[in-house]
């Protein structure tokens, strides 16, 4: 069989030791990068991953008006606005990513409209926006549809009291963003909790606009003039998913790491979790000390809003679970059809059997190096993990959707120890 010409190669490695710098949050920056719309003036966001998607939105923000400045080597985006705002978001550009969906909010609110082609990002099942538009129509704007197109107005959107059926991650995002220069307040029941949402209220706050409750389930937003609002300086919150990446790849090779910048207050549940499983896991004041078993322990899962455990740990455990002793049943409660990589840790011998919203994994002593594909982002990342567990030879193509969400995950795992290259890109 010829190969292709860009993937990833992993063998079978021993323990990975060391210390591996966790960057800052995918799910974060690209939202602060959004926000930063909202208002005239120059933000400096620190700690942003080297990640094809920065390099997205930044595209999307230039198309829209705003200078922005990549310097990847120090993990800092400059954003610049001076007014002027094009409040279109192009097909080319929204289709890459979910998070392009973020421009709505700010740019409905400052603008007064805007054209933005339905997101793209991910291929696991449907994911509509109907809670972002029941929002903003709550809050006095109208929508229009054709052709794959919304298009939002409002001269200026007003206070409301909204309550979601279910804790959205952008629904939140999206109503918040477009709460901050709205007339009165808005307070938003059932808001998602997660860490990165926390991340933009403090953002938020420290461009000038006044958002309470960030990290409960109740955000009030008293909307502020346009003129309040400014820019300022961010460090982006560290990503709890590629930390727990870090983690599952020490756990199946029996490894010792620290995880620097690691947050344990933003994995409790998930923590909690990998200890059942065995894992020695110490908070550090920089950040985690994880230290495995030779054997990991089976355990059950189920995936929900924060702060359960995130649907996007989910193919981690999956692989870790894998190679466990025991049986574990992971129940998926977020994204119905993510469960696509399972053939894929079929093939390196792995004995899982789904249906429906739950997987049934019997561990197995060994997985067998096998080519195999990255179907998203997190899958992809569970590739590796899983290349890293098994006897032989892994070969990971769809490499482009790690590169979406995954700062030098090779040169990381190299650098404790794993033997792992990338080929041909
Ligand atoms: N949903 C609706 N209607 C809506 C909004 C959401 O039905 O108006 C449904 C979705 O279809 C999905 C569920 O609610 O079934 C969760 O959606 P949510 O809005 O919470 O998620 P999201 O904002 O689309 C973000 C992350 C995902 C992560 C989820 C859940 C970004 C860019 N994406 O998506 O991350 O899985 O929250 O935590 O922040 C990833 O990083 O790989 C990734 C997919």
């Amino acid at each position: 069989m010829t190969e292709p010409e860009r993937f990833i190669r992993v063998h079978h490695a021993g323990p990975l030791r060391g210390e591996v710098l966790v960057p800052g949050a995918k799910n974060s920056v690209l939202k602060l990068m959004a926000a930063s719309l909202l208002a005239d003036g120059t933000f400096e966001i620190t700690n942003v991953p080297g990640i094809v998607d920065v390099g997205i939105m930044a595209e999307l923000l230039r198309a829209i008006g705003a200078e922005v400045i990549e310097t990847p080597d120090y993990g800092v985006v400059t954003i610049t606005n001076s007014g002027g705002l094009t409040p279109v978001a192009p097909f080319e550009l929204v289709q890459k990513i979910r998070a392009s969906i973020n421009v709505l909010g700010p740019l409905l609110t400052r603008c007064g409209e805007v054209t933005i082609a339905m997101p793209g990002g991910d291929d696991f099942g449907t994911r509509p926006i109907d809670m972002h538009i029941a929002g903003l129509e709550a809050m006095g704007a109208t929508f229009e549809f054709d052709g794959g197109t919304v298009m939002a107005r409002a001269d200026r959107l007003h206070g409301a009291e909204i309550t979601f059926d279910f804790p959205s991650v952008g629904a939140t995002e999206n109503i918040l963003t477009a709460a901050v220069l709205a007339n009165g307040q808005t307070i938003i029941h059932n808001a998602a909790r997660e860490p990165e949402i926390i991340d933009l209220c403090e953002f938020l706050n420290e461009m000038g606009a006044q958002v309470r409750g960030a990290g409960t389930s109740t955000l009030r937003i008293d909307g502020v003039e346009p003129g309040a609002l400014h820019g300022c300086e961010h460090e982006t919150v560290p990503d709890r998913i590629q930390a727990a990446t870090y983690i599952a790849a020490c756990a199946v090779t029996g490894g010792e790491l620290d995880l620097l910048n690691a947050q344990s207050k933003h994995m409790e549940m998930v923590l909690s979790r990998f200890r059942d499983m065995g894992l020695e896991i110490e908070s550090l004041p920089y950040g985690l000390r994880v230290a495995a078993p030779e054997r990991l322990r089976s355990t059950d899962v189920a995936t929900l809003p924060y702060p359960g455990i995130a649907t996007d740990y989910k193919p981690l455990i999956i692989t870790m679970l894998a190679v466990a002793d025991g049986v574990g049943v992971v129940t998926e409660n977020l994204y119905p059809g993510r469960f696509a990589y399972v053939e894929e840790l079929q093939r390196l011998g792995a004995d899982i059997k789904t249906d429906g919203h739950h997987a049934l994994i019997r561990g197995v002593d060994r997985l067998i190096g096998a080519p195999v594909l990255s179907h998203d982002i997190r899958a992809g990342a569970a590739m590796v993990v899983a290349g890293l567990a098994a006897e032989g030879t892994t070969t990971i193509t769809g490499v482009h959707h790690i590169d979406r969400g995954y700062d030098d995950l090779v040169g990381r795992l190299k650098r404790v120890g794993a033997e792992i290259e990338r080929i041909g890109c």
